[in-house]
């Protein structure tokens, strides 16, 4: 028979997703590996213990669980090492922590997850780090807020909740040419969709709790780094000690399995619904990269393979002061919607978002802004969820 590895190399996207990570034969056959719980592996002799002289030596330093998700995650992001974190959100801090210093400056998009900028905000400068929020669509202009001791320049894209796109490729030749790493939370295309290390991004970070688990029922961050920066990941994942759990690992190995398929539909009730709204009474704007009326459509089309299942409505506001009774009065009517964060579930959720957080990417303030996770429900039950929300909006 053919190489197993090989076969699979050239195998398509759904294949490797069912396939990636461990190989049975090594656990007697059965399909899924073992779900490890270790703190303390036991060395044969006190030379071998000196010397760490075997592959797995304690629980912090990997087991044949996470060894099983970290190979499949490497090869969706073509990584060279990949480390995981107990929530998406240290996804973010622990490759701040790795590649940031007193006295650095950082650059952050400005639709950056709100949780990373409170992170940069008081826990980076405490530690001596400066950091600057930049326009999503900046592209090769940030070269402009480039400084001797920018170190990092993070992006994120689509943004948090008012989905920017940005020029990555244009963005990270020039953190390159001035010295500094550039880190991508990527958790809204997965690297099913988009790539980031095939795009000049060096470390790629994923909020792993959204698609790859899938289900509202597990917290999981994966940090990928290129060759050149991950020993120096690695090493902070091992000084810092935020290893994930066993349990928590299998569920992400489990959920890849499916995320093909799953985001097919998400993507397809997500577009069709977001296409229904753009000419709905009540809707001001629809903010969906994949439109092609979204400024940034086409950076989402020259690089990404496809769209997940989260954008955002702006309903038709009238006076300022009224949006937050519209927007309540469109979520309280809702019935298959939950109303809760994160997303990436199976479930469909709303939530009012706030952008006053924001600096340079402002936002719209015609009228409340409201994020829809379409989940994988039925459309139309859906679509008739929504048209329940907007009708109790209307009438506000
Ligand atoms: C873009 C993005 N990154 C990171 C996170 C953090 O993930 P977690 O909830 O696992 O901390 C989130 C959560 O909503 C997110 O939306």
């Amino acid at each position: 028979m053919k190489n197993r590895d090989e076969i699979l190399a050239g195998a398509g996207v759904n294949t490797r997703l069912a396939h990636a990570g461990n190989d049975p034969a090594d656990y007697y056959g059965f399909v899924n590996p073992p779900v490890v719980h270790a703190s303390t592996v036991l060395f044969p002799n006190a030379a071998t213990m000196e010397n760490r002289g075997q592959k797995y030596t304690y629980g912090t330093r990997g087991t044949p669980t996470t060894d099983a998700l970290c190979a499949a995650i490497d090869e969706l992001e073509g990584s060279a090492g990949t480390i995981f974190v107990p929530s998406g959100l240290a996804a973010v801090t622990v490759p701040f922590l790795a590649y940031l210093s007193a006295g650095d400056h950082a650059l952050v998009v400005d639709s950056v997850y709100h949780p990373t900028r409170h992170f940069c905000d008081t826990m980076l400068k405490r530690l001596g780090v400066t950091v600057d929020y930049y326009d999503p669509m900046i592209g090769a202009g940030i070269e402009a807020l480039i400084k001797p001791n920018t170190k990092l320049v993070h992006t994120e894209a689509p943004g948090s909740n008012t989905f920017e796109m940005q020029d990555i490729p244009a963005i990270a030749a020039v953190a390159h040419k001035h010295g500094a790493v550039v880190t991508m939370d990527n958790t809204w295309a997965t690297p099913l969709y988009f790539r980031p290390l095939d795009f000049g991004v060096d470390v790629s970070i994923h909020a792993a709790t959204k698609y790859p688990a899938g289900h509202s029922d597990v917290l999981f961050g994966t940090v990928s780094a290129n060759a050149a920066h991950w020993e120096q990941l690695h090493d902070t994942q091992i000084t810092l000690g935020t290893c994930a759990a066993p349990d928590d690992a299998y569920q992400v190995l489990r959920g890849l399995r499916t995320m093909g398929v799953r985001l097919e539909r998400h993507q397809q009730s997500a577009l069709e619904l977001a296409r229904w709204l753009e000419g709905v009474e009540g809707v001001s704007r629809v903010l969906h990269p994949a439109l092609s009326s979204f400024p940034g459509h086409e950076l989402w089309k020259r690089d990404f393979k496809g769209a997940s299942g989260i954008f955002s409505i702006v309903l038709d506001g009238g006076a300022p002061d009224r949006h937050k009774a519209k927007a309540h009065a469109f979520l309280d009517a809702l019935g298959i919607f939950g109303l809760g964060y994160s997303w990436g579930g199976f479930e469909c959720l709303a939530v009012h978002v706030s952008l006053s957080d924001r600096r340079v990417a402002k936002g719209p303030t015609e009228g409340p802004v409201l994020r829809l996770q379409i989940g994988l429900e039925d459309v139309k039950d859906i679509q008739a969820d929504i048209e329940r929300g907007l009708a109790a909006a209307r009438a506000v």
